[in-house]
């Protein structure tokens, strides 16, 4: 696996949906080496902040050299990142981590709630890419705060909406009994009750655990397994590394019972 820590310069600042940022950064070596699901390190020089911030590459295009990170403000780091503009350098470390296995074959469906969307424009891309037909489930708070379907070409993409303002009136995983083909791979990204509610629904639609893969967005501290800051419990006893083991990761090697919401309670 090739990391590359280095200074990368961003060449294009959007916003994507609302309250959300995207930064395309241009480093040719990394995004040669990034894999659907991986993340970066980015460093911040918000004041009283020591430690680097995970983001997961929301896309890396290896001809331009490429990368893009979605996110939303949430704290200093974030705060400090969201004010990056064109030309502006982002000290990188990566790309660290499992991206998803993307090898089977099938259809696959994608539960993003949120901000987890964040991981997937190149997911969905390497999917379609591998000629798997994909439906793409998106869940926010309201329609502004969804990213746009054209994100994902060459997949199907249906909404929920907890206002109800665009698709469905209701949480994202209700949408996933109308969205089910034949033995779908699913991949999913969100807050944890969200991956909890996904993983209750799909065992009562006896959909095995081993055929979810989820990203992980465990509070972390070095990103390279040597705080054990982002331990996350393994079904019997033991831990797993979000950062090493992770951040995706097959559903039925997590212990959703002992899973906690470290962000949200
Ligand atoms: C592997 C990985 C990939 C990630 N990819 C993305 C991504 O693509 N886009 C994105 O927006 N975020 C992503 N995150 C989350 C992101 O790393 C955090 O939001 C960020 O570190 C917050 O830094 P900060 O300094 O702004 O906030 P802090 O000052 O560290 O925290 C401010 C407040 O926000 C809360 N908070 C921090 N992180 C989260 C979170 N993930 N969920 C809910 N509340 C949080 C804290 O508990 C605190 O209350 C990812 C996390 C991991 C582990
Ligand atoms: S973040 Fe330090 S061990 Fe995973």
């Amino acid at each position: 696996m090739s990391v590359a820590i280095g200074l990368a310069v961003v060449v294009e600042r959007s916003t994507p949906m609302r309250g959300a940022v995207e930064l395309v950064v241009h480093h040719p070596p990394a995004a040669a080496a990034v894999k659907p699901g991986q993340f970066f390190q980015l460093a911040v020089a918000a004041p009283q902040t020591i430690l680097r911030r995970p983001y997961s590459a929301a896309w890396a295009d290896p001809q331009s050299g490429r990368i893009g990170f979605i996110f939303n403000v949430v704290g200093a780091g974030s705060g400090w990142l969201a004010v990056r503009h064109e030309g502006h350098e982002l000290d990188l470390l990566g790309p660290l981590g499992r991206g998803f296995d993307l090898d089977r074959t099938g259809p696959a469906i994608i539960v993003a709630g949120g901000l987890g969307v964040a991981v997937f424009p190149g997911v969905v891309r390497a999917l379609v890419g591998r000629g798997r037909h994909v439906t793409v489930l998106l869940g926010a708070r309201t329609s502004a705060q969804l990213l746009p379907a054209d994100r994902f070409p060459g997949a199907e993409v249906m909404t929920a909406t907890d206002d109800g303002s665009a698709g469905y009136h209701g949480s994202v995983v209700d949408l996933l009994a109308s969205a089910r083909g034949e033995g779908p791979e699913i991949f999913s990204c969100g807050p944890t009750s969200m991956l909890q509610a996904l993983v209750e629904r799909t065992r009562r639609l006896e959909v095995p655990l081993r055929s979810i893969q989820v990203s992980l967005e465990s509070p972390m501290g070095c990103g390279v397994g040597t705080c054990l800051g982002c331990a996350i419990p393994r079904p019997g006893s033991g831990y797993l590394l979000t950062c090493l083991d992770g951040p995706c990761l097959a559903a039925d090697r997590i212990n959703w019972d002992r899973i906690t919401d470290t962000f949200h309670g």
